[in-house]
């Protein structure tokens, strides 16, 4: 067998680690430290503890912005840390194993491992306050909810879309190709959902941008930027089509972010259950505030409230409001009769790539049970793929490794955020690094971080 590539390492300039570890993690730790200053001025008032322990987290989050400035070296989580969250041990493992190769600094380690650490490190600042109150603190609330109620265009055209849909299903009646057109589109909202990512905007998010990347003009206009499209394999070969109207066919989301794109996903899912396709969807959340805009359990709670909330999207409410009551009433309708099931577990917060499913058997078990598993977004590509520097063309069965053969029905749905980007044809890579480079940005390669691309990359 011959080795693995090695992974990207954040002092490799022409990867995209470079400019994430020096200005988009700096600028998500100002967002961050912000998020705290006016929480501890809107709390600190009437609750001096909340002050008191606000400021000690405060002085933590500026100390890792010096950490991360000086290039220090990464330290391992500390017993008390451990004991307040013992899947922290993985991470140290890991670093133990990490440091014989070569002594992890900020600025030089691998760039996967840190962000993964980095936010776990945040966490627990927050867990280990002396104060109650900051113990389910998330610091990305504000963002993503402002960020979500910034989408209320996008918001409304896909409610609107998901109005028409039971027309169309009713005509559908056994004609397997409409039905395939429906999946792809519908698919396809679920793509393009995750071009709407914080972590990438990093907190300076204006309408334009979110209205350039949300909505069916753009999405029809990005159809060539797919670059790999397994999606008529996926529909061949997961066994769905074959069973519909049976309700014994499950589908599982691996999540990425709230808001757009997790409400994206439910119109996904409610395309699966309404047409019969799926008879349950399960939805696998992070446990923790993580990669900024992330999918806590919380979230679908907060995203049903906010479907409901005539000020939250009062513009809705007063134009049009017939569509998105439709869409809340049903996806309440399937979450009361279990088709809709929100899951959580600590693996998805882990610094290990998913290569590591089959060895956390408890969830290994629950995924065996899926006809298909949807892994949206950026990071879930990257530990799929485990980060590595794979040549372009290499293929996704070989790049996901031990779970090519895990039994596990793999679809990744992923708009291109970061280095890693296998499965392309001869040739490709080239052309876009020039293509990218012709467009005026220095560097080409960064076209496969640009969010410009996107693939669709399926494994039975
Ligand atoms: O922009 C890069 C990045 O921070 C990556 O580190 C990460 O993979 C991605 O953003 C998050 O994107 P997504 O929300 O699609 O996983
Ligand atoms: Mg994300």
């Amino acid at each position: 067998m011959s080795p693995l590539p090695p992974p990207y390492y954040n002092d490799d300039k022409r990867s995209f680690a470079y400019p994430t570890v020096h200005k988009r993690w700096p600028t998500i730790i100002q967002g961050a430290i912000d998020d705290v200053q006016q929480t501890i001025e809107d709390e600190g008032q009437s609750h001096p503890e909340i002050r008191e322990s606000g400021e000690l987290i405060l002085t933590q989050l500026k100390q890792l912005l010096l950490d991360f400035q000086n290039d220090l070296v990464v330290r391992p989580f500390t017993e008390e840390e451990i004991d307040l969250n013992e899947n922290l041990t993985h991470f140290n493992t890991t670093l133990a194993k990490l440091n014989t190769q070569r002594k992890v600094t900020w600025q030089t380690g691998p760039w996967l491992y840190l962000e993964c650490y980095l936010y776990q490190f945040v966490n627990n600042m927050f867990i280990g306050s002396t104060a109650k109150f900051w113990h389910s603190f998330d610091v990305f609330y504000r963002l993503k909810t402002k960020t979500f109620k910034q989408s209320e265009l996008g918001v409304l055209e896909l409610c609107k879309r998901y109005e028409t849909l039971s027309k169309q299903l009713e005509k559908v009646q056994g004609d397997e190709e409409t039905l395939y057109l429906l999946f792809t589109e519908f698919i396809d909202i679920s793509l393009w959902g995750n071009a709407t990512d914080l972590s990438l905007l990093a907190g300076n998010v204006t309408l334009e941008d979110i209205k350039s990347v949300q909505g069916a003009e753009v999405r029809k206009q990005n159809e060539e930027k797919i670059i790999v499209n397994d999606l008529q394999k996926a529909w061949q070969k997961s066994g769905l089509k074959e069973n519909v109207g049976q309700g014994s066919t499950r589908v599982d989301f691996i999540l990425d972010n709230s808001g757009f794109e997790l409400f994206a996903d439910l119109i996904l899912s409610l395309f699966l259950l309404d047409s019969q396709l799926a008879g349950e969807v399960h939805l696998h959340c992070k446990e923790i505030p993580w990669f900024v805009s992330d999918t806590m359990p919380k979230d679908f709670d907060d995203l049903l409230s906010q479907l409901d909330d005539h000020e939250f999207f009062a513009q809705i409410y007063k134009d049009d409001p017939k569509a998105i009551q439709l869409v809340s009433k049903k996806i309440h309708g399937y979450f009361k009769e279990n088709k809709i099931i929100i899951n959580h577990h600590p693996f998805w917060t882990l610094d290990y790539n998913y290569w590591a499913i089959p060895q956390f058997k408890d969830l290994y078990t629950e995924l065996q049970k899926s006809n298909l598993i949807i892994f949206k977004g950026d990071l879930n590509y990257r530990k799929l793929t485990g980060d590595l520097q794979w040549p372009k063309t290499t293929p996704f069965s070989e790049a996901i490794q031990d779970l090519q053969n895990s039994g596990l029905t793999i679809l990744s749905l992923r708009t291109c955020k970061a280095d890693v980007c296998v499965g392309l044809p001869n040739g490709l890579n080239e052309k876009l690094i020039k293509e990218y480079e012709e467009a005026g940005n220095e560097i080409g390669e960064f076209w496969s971080s640009s969010g410009k691309w996107a693939v669709i990359s399926f494994n039975k």
